[in-house]
C-alpha cells in the first residue's frame, strides 16, 4: 500500500523566524501521524536554517512512525545520523543559497564519495535512500554504490503540470511521467524501493500515487501551507486519502 511520509521542515522555518519555540515540530509531527502519515521527514540542513539538532534528537525520541532524516552526505551529517538512527537516511544534494533541494543528487559523478557514504551508513543498520532525477546512468549507479531506495524528483514534474493548466492529459506532462514511470520500473529491476517527491500538492499527487510500483511520497510544502488553514490532521488525511484513492484504481 502506498505511504505518505510528511516532510515537516516548514514548521520549524516559522519557528526559526522568531528563534523561539513555537511551532514545535515534534507536535507537527505527532498531528500528522494522527492524520495518518506513515513517517516524518526532516532536513537537517547544513546551515540549520529550519530543523535544529534537538529536533532530531526529539523526534527519534518521541515519534513512534517511521523518521526519514534528509541531508547531505558529509561527514558531519553521517555521524549525526548513525548517532540518532533514523529508519532512513536519504542523501540530497544541499547548495546554500537554494529556496530548496533543487536537483537530485549526481550519484553518478560522485560515485566513490557516495558508495563510501551508504557503506558506513549501511553498516550502521540505517537504509539509504538517494534523491536523484529520473535518470537511467543515476539509477544504475545508486544500485552499485549500494542505495536500497531511490526517490525520484517530481519537482520537473511539477512545474509542468501547473505551467500547462494542471491539465494531467497534456502531452508535456504525459511525457514527464513516462520518464518517471520508466525511472520506477528501473529501480525496481535492479531491487530497489521505488519513492518520488518534491512539488507535490493536491492538485498533481494523484498521476504520481498511481505509478506501478511506487512505495512512498514524500510531501511537505503543501501540507504544511494546507494546514494554516485546516489543521495538520485534516491536511495530511487528505492528502493521503488522494493517494489512496489513485493507487487503488
Ligand atoms: N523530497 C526531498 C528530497 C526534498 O528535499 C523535499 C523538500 O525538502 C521534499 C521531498 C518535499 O518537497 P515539498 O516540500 O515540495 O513537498
Amino acid at each position: 500500500m502506498i505511504e505518505l511520509g510528511v516532510n515537516i521542515d516548514h514548521v520549524a522555518t516559522v519557528r526559526q523566524a522568531r528563534r523561539t519555540w513555537e511551532p514545535d515540530p515534534v507536535w507537527a509531527a505527532v498531528e500528522a501521524q494522527l492524520g495518518g502519515a506513515d513517517g516524518i521527514t526532516v532536513h537537517l540542513r547544513e546551515d540549520r536554517r529550519h530543523i535544529q539538532d534537538h529536533d532530531v534528537r526529539r523526534l527519534t525520541e518521541l515519534v513512534h512512525i517511521k523518521l526519514n532524516l534528509e541531508m547531505a552526505a558529509t561527514d558531519e551529517m553521517i555521524n549525526l545520523a548513525i548517532e540518532s538512527t533514523p529508519q532512513m537516511v536519504m542523501l540530497v544534494p544541499e547548495g546554500r543559497q537554494e529556496v530548496t533541494t533543487e536537483g537530485g543528487l549526481d550519484v553518478a559523478g560522485q560515485k566513490d564519495h557516495m558508495a563510501r557514504a551508504v557503506t558506513r551508513l549501511r553498516d550502521a543498520g540505517l537504509t539509504v535512500s538517494a534523491f536523484i532525477d529520473p535518470e537511467p546512468e543515476q539509477i544504475d549507479t545508486a544500485a552499485e554504490c549500494g542505495f536500497s531506495v531511490c526517490e525520484i524528483h517530481t519537482g520537473t514534474y511539477a512545474e509542468i503540470f501547473h505551467q500547462t493548466g494542471r491539465d494531467a492529459e497534456h502531452p508535456k506532462v504525459r511525457s514527464e511521467l513516462d520518464r518517471i514511470d520508466a525511472a520506477g520500473r528501473q529501480i525496481r529491476q535492479t531491487g530497489m524501493r521505488f519513492n518520488a517527491g518534491h512539488g507535490l500538492n493536491y492538485y498533481n499527487v494523484q498521476p504520481i500515487a498511481a505509478l506501478e510500483g511506487i512505495r512512498e511520497l514524500h510531501i511537505g510544502h503543501s501540507i504544511v501551507a494546507r494546514s494554516m488553514y485546516v489543521g495538520i490532521r485534516s491536511a495530511v488525511a487528505e492528502m493521503k486519502r488522494l493517494m489512496r484513492e489513485a493507487a487503488d484504481r
